[in-house]
Parts: structure tokens; C-alpha cells; sequence
């Protein structure tokens, strides 16, 4: 007998908000009824146009028939938002990242757990096909045993298309806190958990000004590093050296790259779902684009939650887990506690990698 589908509620109306209001569309084990947002006016506007109920904050939290609430708020109100809805009985999976603190990523752990609930975070596109594929190709050893990994996210900075950009200049926004989780999710859930990093970070453009509407002409004072270079030890000793900038005049531009001992692995967009996913093996003349056979290619956020209410129906771990997200945050940290600090920075945390997902699922 198939299970009926997981109630979800939406807290954070903004930007990527539109993105998740369609999740239900694909994943059928999932259904969103409620949107809310501080700003009563632009829940209403969002919920209109993706047809489902506007309500406040507590209305949604009141709600018996809502199972996982999804928190879409800015990172500053990751936290208090999430511990509100463990309050209310509710599981919770946060955007990235988790918290802006360790410390209140810690009581949102403590506080599931003593509730018997559970956290998951994005982000999800680790279960896309593309990085599905690179997952499947390193555990059949198609690059034998990795060595090296290059991670790049060089930018412009999202003052120029962002509609309300202030917050990624902010503590807990940065280049690092903002894009990091999408390379790092990507690394630890190739590679495993990491050992230890060390970090060196700088803020070119202590002052930016808003190019896009409705801020315009707005004025950002820069709080946080908008440069940070980062090195890693995984616990199976591979080494990765990831960079991360809202500085360059470059646009975009982005890459990851795993060196091993038989072949390399040119991965895809880790903020992506799909490929290309590039292999060239030991003697290998050319690259050769290896297909990818897995269903999830295009923009499918909200696969990591539909995950989740698969493994609360299922009693198993949900793969975009709490111990993952909690894992990549002490990353981000810890490269800024090293650059701070002048030292290697041993994480405290650690982390399961996550099961790999069938490429049918569900
Ligand atoms: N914009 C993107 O492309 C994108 C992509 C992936 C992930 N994310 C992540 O998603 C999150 C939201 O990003 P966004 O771009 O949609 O931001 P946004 O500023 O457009 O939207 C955030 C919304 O949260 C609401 N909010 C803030 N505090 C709240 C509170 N305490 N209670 C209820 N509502 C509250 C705001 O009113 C706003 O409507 C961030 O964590 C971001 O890192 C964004």
C-alpha cells in the first residue's frame, strides 16, 4: 500500500521560494499547502500565483496536518525559525547553510533529538544525476585512488541581479557560507568526511552598491570575507584546495576537479543537477563524456525533502542529513577560524556519507 503524502509548509517566501513551490509537482510523496513569510504581503502574492494558502508564521507552525517544514528565510533567521518549528513538533529542513553559528546549529541538533524529530538541509544537488554519476564512477575506482580535488567559485557578487543582496555581504553570508555548500556538500559526499583545514581569507571591496531594483543606489558595507581560500584533509587523505570570491571582475566562474592515482574526474556544477560529467583515464588521449543515467537532471530542488519525508515514512536516514549539513558549516567556519587564527583548524564534527540514491528514485 503506498503511503499518502507528506504535508509540507514553507516559511520564506523570497527569491528561491518559486523554485519549491513546484516541488510537488515532481515529487508525488510530498504535498505543500501553507506559505508564510514575516512579510504577510509577499506570502500572499507567492502563495496566489503557486496556488496554495498564505498564513503567518504561527498559523503554518499550528498546523496538525503539516509533517516537515521547509525554511526558506535568510541565514540569520535559519535558526530561530527552525527551533520555533522543532517547538512546534515539526521536522525541519533548512536552505543553506544550516545556522549561522555553530553554536545554534548545535541547539537545533539537541533540540531534534530530544524531540525525536529530524533536520535536513540543502543542499540536495548532490542527488542530481551529475554528481550521482561522479559518486558511482569513484566507487567503482574509475579514477583509483583520489589524490587531489580543485574546487572554484570565482564571482562577480550578487549585488548586480539579487533583489535584496544585503545579506551575502552580512556574518553567516560571504562567498563561502553562500556557495561553499554546494562544493563541499559535493566533496564530503564523494570523499567522505573531512580532518582538519586551514583557511585565508580577505575583503577587497569593503563597501559595494546595489546595481539591481528595488534597492538601487543602495549602499552595502561589506562585514564578512569575500575572498576564501581554503585547503582540506579528508579523512581518507585526500587533499582538496577550494577558492571561493565575490571579487573578480569574472562573472562566474566555477569549477571542480578530482586528480586520482588512475584517471581524473572533471565534475559538473555542484549547484546543478545534471552533467556534463567528464572522465580520462590513465593513457586516455581525450576526455570522454560519460552519460548519465540517473532521472534527476534539471532543477530539482526540493529532492532532498522529498527524500526526507521518504525516510521518516520508510524509518531510514534521509540523505541531505543534519550530520552532513552540520558537517559542511564547521567547514565554513573553520576556514575562517584558521585565517583568523594563523592555524590548522581539526574539525570536531564528523558525518556518514549519505547512501547512494537509485538512479529511479523514487
Ligand atoms: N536565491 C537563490 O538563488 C538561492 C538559491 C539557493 C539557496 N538559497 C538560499 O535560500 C535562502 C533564501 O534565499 P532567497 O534568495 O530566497 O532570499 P530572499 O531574501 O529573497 O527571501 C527570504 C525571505 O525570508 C523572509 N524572512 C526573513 N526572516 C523571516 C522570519 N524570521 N520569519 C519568516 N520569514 C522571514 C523574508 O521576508 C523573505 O521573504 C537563503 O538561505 C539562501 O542562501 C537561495
Amino acid at each position: 500500500m503506498t503511503a499518502p503524502p507528506t504535508c509540507i509548509g514553507i516559511i520564506g517566501a523570497g527569491n528561491i521560494s518559486s523554485t519549491y513551490l513546484e516541488a510537488d509537482r515532481k515529487f508525488k510523496n510530498i504535498y505543500i499547502t501553507k506559505l508564510a513569510d514575516i512579510d504577510m504581503n509577499r506570502a500572499q502574492v507567492r502563495a496566489e500565483r503557486y496556488a496554495k494558502q498564505a498564513a503567518t508564521v504561527d498559523e503554518l507552525l499550528a498546523d496538525p496536518e503539516i509533517t516537515i517544514v521547509v525554511n526558506l528565510t535568510v541565514p540569520a533567521a535559519h535558526a530561530p525559525v527552525a527551533l520555533q518549528a522543532l517547538e512546534a513538533g515539526k521536522h525541519v529542513y533548512n536552505e543553506k547553510p544550516l545556522a549561522t553559528t555553530r553554536e545554534d546549529a548545535q541547539r537545533m541538533l539537541a533540540l531534534a533529538k530530544s524531540k525525536g524529530l529530524r533536520i535536513g538541509g540543502a543542499p540536495d544537488t548532490f542527488l542530481g544525476g551529475g554528481l550521482q554519476t561522479c559518486r558511482r564512477l569513484l566507487d567503482e575506482g574509475a579514477i583509483g585512488q583520489p589524490v587531489i580535488a580543485f574546487a572554484r567559485m570565482l564571482s562577480c557578487g550578487m549585488e548586480s541581479w539579487h533583489p535584496n543582496p544585503e545579506f551575502f555581504f552580512k556574518p553567516g553570508g560571504g562567498p563561502m557560507f553562500d556557495m561553499g555548500p554546494y562544493y563541499l556538500t559535493a566533496l564530503v559526499t564523494l570523499l567522505g568526511p573531512a580532518r582538519r583545514v586551514s583557511g585565508m581569507t580577505r575583503i577587497t571591496h569593503p563597501e559595494r552598491t546595489i546595481a539591481s531594483q528595488p534597492l538601487y543606489g543602495k549602499k552595502i558595507i561589506v562585514e564578512t570575507p569575500t575572498l576564501v581560500s581554503g585547503l582540506i584533509e579528508f579523512g581518507n587523505g585526500t587533499i582538496a584546495n577550494i577558492v571561493t570570491t565575490f571579487d573578480v571582475a569574472e562573472g562566474y566562474d566555477i569549477g571542480l576537479t578530482l586528480y586520482g592515482t588512475a584517471g581524473t574526474l572533471q565534475c559538473p556544477d555542484p549547484n546543478g543537477f545534471g552533467g556534463p560529467v567528464r572522465l580520462k583515464r590513465k593513457g586516455d588521449q581525450d576526455w570522454r563524456d560519460v552519460g548519465i543515467q540517473h532521472k534527476w537532471v534539471t532543477n530539482s530542488r526540493g529532492l532532498g525533502v522529498a527524500d526526507m519525508a521518504a525516510a521518516i515514512q520508510e524509518g531510514r536516514p534521509h540523505r541531505a542529513s543534519a550530520e552532513l549539513t552540520y558537517h559542511v558549516l564547521d567547514l565554513m567556519h573553520a576556514f575562517h577560524d584558521s585565517a583568523r587564527e594563523g592555524r590548522h583548524v581539526a574539525l570536531e564534527s564528523t558525518c556518514d556519507r549519505p547512501a547512494p540514491l537509485p538512479p529511479d528514485w523514487p
